[in-house]
């Protein structure tokens, strides 16, 4: 049965024990501001949060994009020619790599990554093709006191998707130089999330080194924290509907496009809101 938690408008139903939830009672094309407030509390709780059976043409769909902030364009990827906001994630039956098949944050080469990201499910495999997150905030949790405070004053290196040379096998998406987009940055390595107050691991596939060790230090260091993130306890994966919508907060997950579906189609709308504030 869908809980309530004292939401007035919405019935939430979480998906998993550490993070997710669906979320229902709202059209996301015709919002009132309360609905949205009540969205935003669930989208903090739950940290990614899905909507089925929506209708959204392009422009609903940005329009409900832009409550969230502005919208940040993916610097290695063209977005559609006519809403260049939104980056058509395609993977066609004859490709051979699915856009995000790896546990990552969303941008994190730049200074202020994004605050979250949104995918509308418009095509679909017969069966696989579902998103696997992990809750960053339960990762940090985790850790032991000496850990916590070996890693508190750290700080890694994130570069962007040039690690990613398996792009050129994705045909229905068209590459582009990021120019002079910034592809490296710093964080630290536990960030506070700006709105709860939240600590978090901050690692994942864009994360090469750790500032101020040799490779040798830093690389088992990163192997170990970049396993442990993504450990099953903290994770939920979500079986896609066309029409679902969901929407993860950057800041605090990590996500994984399962890639289990070859031969098939399957197409999403992905919009990626920019971030507010550099990871503290
Ligand atoms: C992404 O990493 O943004 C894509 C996730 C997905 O397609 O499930």
């Amino acid at each position: 049965m869908p809980t309530t938690d004292g939401y007035e408008f919405l019935q939430v139903q979480p998906v998993a024990g550490s993070l997710g939830a669906e979320v229902s009672g709202v059209d996301l094309g015709d919002l009132a501001d309360q609905q949205f407030e009540e969205i935003h509390r669930a989208f903090l709780a739950h940290q990614v949060i899905f909507f089925r059976d929506q209708q959204l043409d392009e422009v609903a769909y940005i329009s409900f994009a832009r409550r969230w902030g502005d919208i940040m364009l993916y610097p290695y990827m063209q977005g559609l020619p006519d809403h260049p906001e939104i980056l058509q994630v395609l993977k066609e039956p004859e490709d051979t790599y699915a856009f995000g098949s790896q546990w990552h944050t969303d941008s994190s080469f730049i200074t202020v990554p994004p605050k979250a990201t949104m995918l509308y499910a418009l095509e679909l495999p017969p069966a696989g093709g579902d998103t696997a997150y992990a809750s960053m905030y339960h990762a940090y949790d985790a850790l032991s006191d000496g850990m916590k405070r070996i890693l508190a004053d750290l700080r890694v290196l994130n570069i962007g998707d040039q690690r990613v040379p398996r792009f050129d096998e994705l045909k229905g998406m068209k590459q582009q130089d990021p120019g002079e987009v910034q592809t490296r940055a710093y964080h630290p390595l536990i960030r506070t999330h700006p709105d709860t107050g939240r600590k978090a691991l901050n690692v994942g596939a864009h994360s090469i080194e750790i500032e101020g060790l040799t490779k040798e230090e830093s690389s088992p260091l990163l192997e170990y924290l970049y396993m442990h993130g993504t450990r099953q306890e903290f994770t939920c994966r979500f079986r896609w509907q066309e029409g679902t919508l969901g929407i993860w907060d950057n800041r605090c997950v990590q996500h994984y496009a399962i890639d289990d579906y070859q031969g098939h189609r399957r197409r999403m709308h992905r919009i990626t809101i920019a971030g507010e504030e550099a990871p503290f």
